[in-house]
């Protein structure tokens, strides 16, 4: 049988009816040709799919298609709007404040950034996880140029005061950077009324293909962005390449559906957060975050005394993970855990278990018995 998949933080499958429109797009007898292409029909054909699927994904975030870049996923998209919008901006400072807890894909950027001599400044989160507006703007200075920080958080969960934060910025020039790869199709996003300049996007979050993405980079007032990636022009200069359109098709799909169903996958996450929790009744946890707002499909609990790792090596049925995928090859503690002031030790007991569109509630319930009798057993002395 095959396991309990709880890790849809890491990534999600594709909806079938996502995969089942990439295939339009491959073979001979599908629409394969490349949306660039000016001279013949299937060329035009191919750039209507790919603008379809802009408006798509623009309409989640309540955005025009006109803002949205595609790039190759999140990573890419918080790489070019850190160092895309420092290099644009240089000239008129070379402060920029982002979070201790922000994904791999901001902060490494940002430390790119700090050797090409703009300074940082890493805000500290509170115990939750969250930063708040008043922290933004304490740290603003005269020469800040931008601001990054994320709208969900990839291990916790915890959800940022971000339209708070926005309004706050309203009055300093310094563009506004959220990645909002956990929160896309989980929170409303409203690009209309909320003051944010760039926000990063990925598909592979929200039931679509991996290695896809986008860079919302706002119109009015505009953005500017120096790109990483030069060749050809495509997407208004901002990010050459041929455009993968049974990627960004995919991509689209996933943001329409995620768009239609937003409030059934939140009560479908919920029953089963509210299941997991509650098979997890008979034994004592941590939940990290736990106090602050959160998104329902993750969850993040420490089992004081056990060790993630054998915990996971207990669950040999249960897909989920210790700490962030990304860091899974190092066994040190989550730097997010530690960050929000857990020990190492409290950080290395800790599990994420996300769930998704897909995990049945029994399954999710099934899943928290087995960590209940794994977790009692190994508390057995
Ligand atoms: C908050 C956050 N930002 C960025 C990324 C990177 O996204 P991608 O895998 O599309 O490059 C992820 C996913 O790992 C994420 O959770």
């Amino acid at each position: 049988m095959a396991p309990i998949y709880l890790d849809n933080a890491a990534t999600t499958p594709c909806d079938p009816a996502v995969a089942e429109v990439m295939m339009e797009y491959l073979t001979p007898e599908g629409l394969f040709a490349n949306p660039a292409s000016r001279s013949h029909l299937l060329g035009w054909q191919a750039e209507q799919v790919v603008e379809q699927a802009r408006r798509q994904v623009a309409d989640l975030i309540k955005a025009n298609p006109r803002e949205i870049v595609w790039t190759s996923g999140a990573t890419e998209s918080d790489n070019l709007a850190l160092i895309g919008a420092a290099r644009a901006y240089r000239h008129q400072g070379q402060h920029i404040i982002t979070s201790a807890i922000e994904h791999k894909a901001v902060l490494d950027s940002a430390h790119w950034l700090a050797q090409e001599g703009f300074e940082v400044t890493y805000l500290q989160p509170d115990a939750q996880g969250v930063i708040h507006p008043e922290q933004v703007i304490e740290a603003l200075r005269d020469d800040t140029i931008l601001v990054s920080l994320m709208w969900v958080n990839n291990e916790l969960g915890t959800i940022n005061p971000i339209p708070a934060i926005a309004e706050r910025l309203q009055s300093h020039p310094a563009l506004f950077h959220v990645d909002a790869a956990q929160a896309a199709g989980k929170l409303p996003i409203d690009m209309q009324q909320v003051p944010v300049d760039l926000l990063s996007l990925s598909a592979h979050k929200v039931y679509g293909p991996k290695g896809v993405g986008a860079l919302f980079v706002r119109r009015e007032p505009q953005a500017l962005i120096e790109p990483l990636i030069h060749g050809g022009g495509h997407e208004r200069g901002m990010r050459s390449g041929t455009l993968a359109t049974h990627q960004l098709a995919g991509m689209g799909k996933a943001f329409e559906i995620a768009a239609q169903r937003m409030s059934q996958d939140h009560d479908h996450l919920q029953a089963c957060r509210d299941a997991f929790l509650k098979a997890l009744e008979p034994i004592e946890y941590i939940h990290h975050g736990g106090q602050a707002h959160q998104v329902p499909n993750l969850l993040n609990l420490g089992f004081t005394g056990i060790e993630g790792e054998t915990l996971l090596m207990a669950l040999p049925d249960l897909a989920v993970s210790t700490g962030s995928a990304c860091n899974s090859a190092s066994v040190d503690p989550s730097f997010v855990l530690t960050g929000i002031g857990i020990s190492r030790e409290q950080a290395l007991s800790s599990v994420r278990f996300s769930f998704g569109r897909f995990t049945e509630v029994e399954e999710a319930s099934r899943a928290g018995q087995w960590v209940a009798e794994a977790v009692t057993r190994l508390r057995t002395p």
